[in-house]
């Protein structure tokens, strides 16, 4: 039994996205990586796998290219050099979001420009985006936080009035649809990740997606040092990596994009008993989704009001823990604004670059200017979530969420 006597207390150890338990990981994997392996050939620059991910995933998501890639950070990363920024030009991020979709930005030799955060969603939506946009913007990306979508009309009708091209960072959102079209296809490019906790895993990997033939070109040769494969003349046309997803990765992702409907069915629908289960406790508030949307829940991100629960966040994480509950307040410790590489500006040796070339109120990360995203981190508690959660589990973290509450309360 996955059950424990402690103090007469029954602990119910949770499925954890860290290692089978929680994963959807099986024999599927196994015979595809099987056949890779027996097929002697490891690179998607030979091999069928990689490309039948791609052809597979383009087709569910319905657009017209997708390319495999070694992270999310990669494919974020191809997404911004497709755009090909000047140095210095500005490129408008969310506040609250993985380093991961920071720091190809600076590596393209742009500059982060953080938007504020809806108080709700905690995503960026087009009120938030507007102040931020100047002369130098170049780019927004949009990231669909814990699954659930960004506001993609109104952010649309804001970059087309610009004629500025939206990256949709989709890694915690696969299957998640912003008033019925699914994200990844909004915007000018989709940004996924395949790292171990998302929706679907190769441990590391990542996705891009477009329906522009020249960006798509432009990223399939980023991903492949821009060595024009098949062209008459070949050449390494530009500054590019190798970040090119192995067959090995690619033989899994194929297997897990069988499982990912039914993955993506079973978040939403625990998610659904849980937010039922947690109604009408005092000082909580369950995830914000607007009806037109679907959230996919990669996280169950809960709201905490530290004036109704003493202790806030944090003193209801420290209960839950008791119980195997490892939830995290905050989400992100800080706000990237707030780490060294945007702090100190430490970049390439001691050049700065390229904040060297930002306009000052680009780079102006004074607490005034978010007071939202401050507040936001104040009154979040992220609770794990994956696809082996069932009734019984939500039952125990619901059981555990009012009874923590209930003592917190006194
Ligand atoms: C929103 C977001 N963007 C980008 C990334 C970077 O992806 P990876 O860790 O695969 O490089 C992550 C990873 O967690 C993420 O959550």
């Amino acid at each position: 039994m996955n059950t424990l006597t402690h103090s007469e207390e029954k602990i119910l150890t949770l499925p954890s996205d860290q290692d089978a338990s929680g994963r959807t990981l099986g024999d599927e994997e196994l015979d595809l990586l099987g056949e890779a392996i027996r097929s002697g050939t490891l690179t998607s620059t030979k091999g069928a796998f990689v490309k039948t991910l791609e052809k597979r995933f383009a087709e569910r998501l319905g657009t017209k290219y997708v390319y495999a890639c070694a992270s999310g950070t990669a494919a974020v990363h191809t997404a911004i050099a497709a755009i090909d920024p000047e140095p210095g030009d500005e490129i408008i991020t969310s506040s609250i979001t993985d380093m991961g979709a920071l720091t190809p930005i600076i590596y393209q030799g742009a500059i982060p420009v953080f938007a504020e955060v809806d108080p709700k969603t905690w995503n960026v939506t087009a009120r938030t985006i507007e102040p931020c946009l100047s002369e130098r913007t170049r780019a927004i990306i949009v990231t669909h936080l814990f699954g659930n979508p960004c506001e993609m009309d109104q952010i649309m009708e804001l970059a087309h009035s610009r004629n500025i091209p939206v990256i949709e960072d989709c890694a915690q959102a696969f299957g998640a649809l912003s008033n019925g079209r699914p994200v990844g296809t909004i915007g000018r490019i989709g940004c996924f990740s395949l790292q171990q906790g998302k929706h679907m895993t190769t441990g590391e990997g990542g996705l891009v997606s477009t329906q522009d033939e020249s960006l798509a070109r432009l990223m399939f040769l980023f991903i492949n040092k821009a060595w024009g494969y098949g062209d008459p003349n070949p050449d390494h046309y530009f500054l590019a990596l190798n970040y090119r997803m192995s067959e090995l990765q690619g033989a899994v992702a194929v297997a897990q994009l069988e499982k990912l409907d039914g993955v993506v069915e079973q978040r939403r629908a625990m998610a659904a008993l849980l937010t039922e289960k947690l109604r009408g406790l005092p000082g909580l508030e369950t995830p914000y989704v607007n009806p037109r949307d679907r959230h996919t829940y990669w996280k169950y991100c809960l709201r905490i009001d530290g004036e109704e629960i003493p202790g806030g966040a944090v003193g209801l994480a420290k209960l839950l823990k008791e119980k195997g509950i490892s939830s995290a307040p905050r989400y992100i410790q800080k706000p990237a604004f707030r780490c060294a590489v945007f702090q100190e500006q430490k970049t390439f040796g001691k050049s700065r670059f390229p904040f060297t070339l930002a306009r000052p109120e680009a780079v102006d990360y004074s607490l005034s200017r978010f007071p939202l995203t401050f507040a936001a981190l104040e009154s979040i508690l992220v609770l794990p979530w994956n696809e082996r959660y069932t009734e019984e589990h939500v039952d125990y973290i619901a059981d555990s969420i009012r009874q923590a509450i209930h003592q917190l309360r006194g």
